[in-house]
């Protein structure tokens, strides 16, 4: 059997509860994510995708329901044991890329190593690996506003995977990518879910990556409606 990785139980999210503006975004979601699952969500603009994503990442709290994480449940973490939890375990890549202006593409990338002890070369050896991979080799010292839009992107994803997290969760990763840079992007995926069993989430409204993933949980007013 495989082993479950994420676990959501009947989780639900209001915001601005009790409001004229309460939105109910997430009625009641249930969810089994086993470790080393490559993982599409998608639905209609709305639907609850990105607060899913954000609940299952901690970045989030269900108003209510439970998260587990490797069997713990996420929600009695005090904020500094999530924000440690959140380091060690997950990366992201968001819509926006919440790149640091001032500092280069591998300054960028250098912060999640740097944070988690990483000595300064062993930091810059590490980055300069990914960014080469991704095609930035020869950008390393540009800062984001130097990089087009698609490798400033390049250079958010390899933040969110330098560390190699467990989970992965990409909120339209590839949304601002051409087609030819996200074949890349989701080759690149595929391989680290294939060599280190790492759980990739996608939220995404492409069916082409729907169907790079194997399986597609689909969302409609915050309700699960389809998972196969
Ligand atoms: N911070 C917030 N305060 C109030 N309502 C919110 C907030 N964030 C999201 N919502 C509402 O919750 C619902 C779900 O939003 P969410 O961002 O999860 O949708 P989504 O599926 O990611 O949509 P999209 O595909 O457009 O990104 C929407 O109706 C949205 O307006
Ligand atoms: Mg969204």
């Amino acid at each position: 059997m495989r082993e479950n990785i994420l676990v959501l139980k009947d989780v639900h999210k209001i915001y601005g509860e009790g409001t004229p503006n309460e939105v109910h975004a997430l009625r009641g979601v249930n969810l089994q994510i086993s470790k080393g699952e490559m993982v599409a969500v998608m639905g209609p603009s709305g639907c609850g995708k990105t607060t899913m994503l954000n609940i299952c990442g901690g970045l989030d709290s269900p108003t209510s329901g439970t998260i587990q994480i490797n069997g713990v449940d996420i929600s009695t973490y005090s904020d500094g044991q999530m924000t440690t939890f959140r380091r060690d375990n997950i990366g992201y890549v968001f819509q926006l890329f919440n790149l640091f202006d001032y500092m280069s593409a591998l300054e960028n990338v250098m912060v999640p190593l740097l944070a988690q002890g990483f000595s300064y070369p062993e930091a810059t050896r590490r980055a300069t690996m990914i960014l080469r991979e991704v095609g930035l080799g020869d950008r390393i010292y540009h800062s984001p506003p130097e990089l087009s839009g698609g490798q400033q992107q390049r250079v958010a994803i390899s933040r969110a995977l330098v560390t190699q997290p467990a989970i992965i969760l990409g909120d339209e990763p590839t949304g601002d990518l051409d087609s030819v840079t996200s074949e890349d992007l989701m080759d690149m995926f595929k391989r680290i879910n294939t060599d280190n069993r790492q759980t990739l989430i996608i939220v995404t409204h492409s069916e082409w990556i729907g169907e790079q993933c194997e399986r597609i949980i689909r969302l409609r007013d915050g309700e699960v409606v389809e998972d196969c």
